[in-house]
């Protein structure tokens, strides 16, 4: 193994371009090669390779945070007893070329583990812990007032768009806020870091994904060709299609109509409960979002010329054409979206590639802190 190892990096030596591409290729049969190591090491650091951090409540939410981000291989949590400092609840995402950690060293009040991408993960993974004395911060849709926390999660377990909570109990310093149920939200569809014309690439989707868990009745939302709804904005980002921004808004709580602009691949997701203003717009379809039933994904179908998802990859493997690429995608499991390099891609060395991509799509608070008195926890939807 050495000795081809060694052939292999002279003969790339001498092409820069070459050799991240060795690197990649390398990754790329770790990513697949990788045996489903589920092991979680407690009170043991992988120091390094940071690839970035993200919030979790427990080293189980965060081996799966690693198992739904594109590159990590395994990861390093730091847990409610930690004590050095206030990082608790920080899930560090990590990545070698390897695919190994380069260390092992023991750390108290850490958990260290790898990610389950060659387990054949569940992409809605039933997440039943609840958490005294911890607060999921932020991303709040609506609150409401129930008598205990059961109640909060039943709650947020019916609304389809509620990905977790935080109840705050009755015994809480806050007397005001005592027996406040908040319903929070992250999105289960998947989000494309950037989109932009590129020649020689196309792009599309996995065939797979489910975005909603409604099987009936089937529906199309709404779709407004040439037409801006203007103002109202909550957010705005890349989507792929008018399609893959109806299927954003309905994930969304808050989302009320939504309009894309198809020359930057924009999606403007608006709120106004009261009235709907429509104007003429050339490029521009906006829409309705659908709630409650099985969106139509006749979206998920279509390949964009010219068009470049960048970013996210899980890994690329050399492939004849965008169909099989699709096809490659569709049935990995991982795989949410995919880039193919024709041959007429501008960089040589990348031509005739197909690139696999992922984000992650499963309940993810955005921060997570100590806090006396409240509870949090999951939508126990995908527990049914
Ligand atoms: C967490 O990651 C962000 C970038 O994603 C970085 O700026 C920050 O320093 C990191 N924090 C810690 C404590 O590692």
């Amino acid at each position: 193994m050495l000795p081809q190892k060694l052939a292999h990096r002279a003969k790339t030596k001498k092409m820069g371009i070459s050799l991240v591409l060795a690197g990649l290729l390398s990754l790329c049969c770790l990513s697949l090669c990788q045996d489903c190591n589920t092991e979680l090491l407690e009170n043991v650091d992988f120091p390094g390779a940071d690839i970035t951090n993200l919030s979790s409540p427990d080293a189980n939410h965060c081996q799966l945070l690693c198992t739904q981000h594109p590159s990590c291989l395994f990861f390093t949590f730091i847990r409610a007893d930690w004590t050095a400092d206030d990082r608790n609840f920080f899930c560090y995402i990590k990545s070698t070329a390897s695919g190994q950690p380069s260390e092992r060293a023991p750390l108290q009040g850490v958990t260290s583990g790898f990610s389950l991408k060659p387990c054949s993960p569940n992409a809605r993974p039933c997440l039943s812990d609840v958490y005294q004395n911890v607060d999921f911060f932020g991303a709040d849709y609506r609150a409401l007032f129930t008598a205990d926390y059961e109640e909060c999660q039943r709650t947020c377990t019916q609304e389809p768009t509620c990905q977790f909570f935080t109840f705050v109990d009755g015994d809480s310093a806050a007397e005001k806020f005592r027996y406040k149920c908040h319903l929070k939200f992250s999105y289960t569809a998947p989000r494309i870091q950037t989109v932009q014309r590129t020649a020689g690439v196309i792009s599309g989707f996995s065939q797979n994904i489910q975005i909603s868990q409604f099987f009936e009745p089937a529906c199309q939302g709404q779709l407004l060709i040439n037409t801006n709804i203007p103002g109202n904005d909550i957010e705005n980002l890349p989507a792929a299609s008018p399609g893959h921004c109806l299927a954003l808004c309905s994930v969304h709580p808050l989302c009320t109509f939504f309009s894309y602009v198809s020359n930057d691949f924009r999606c403007f997701l608006k709120n106004n409960l009261n009235e709907l203003v429509i104007q003429t717009q050339q490029g521009v379809t906006s829409g309705i979002p659908a709630r409650f039933c099985q969106l139509d994904n006749s979206w998920l179908k279509e390949a964009h010329e010219g068009v470049d998802f960048q970013g996210s990859d899980i890994r690329n493997e050399p492939m004849d054409n965008a169909d099989t690429c699709q096809r490659t995608c569709t049935a990995d499991p991982n795989c949410q979206f995919y880039t193919f390099t024709t041959n007429n891609f501008a960089f040589q060395d990348f031509r005739l590639r197909c690139f696999l991509k992922r984000a992650i799509t499963m309940p993810a608070p955005p921060k997570i802190t100590k806090q006396q008195n409240v509870v949090s926890g999951f939508s126990l939807r995908s527990c049914l």
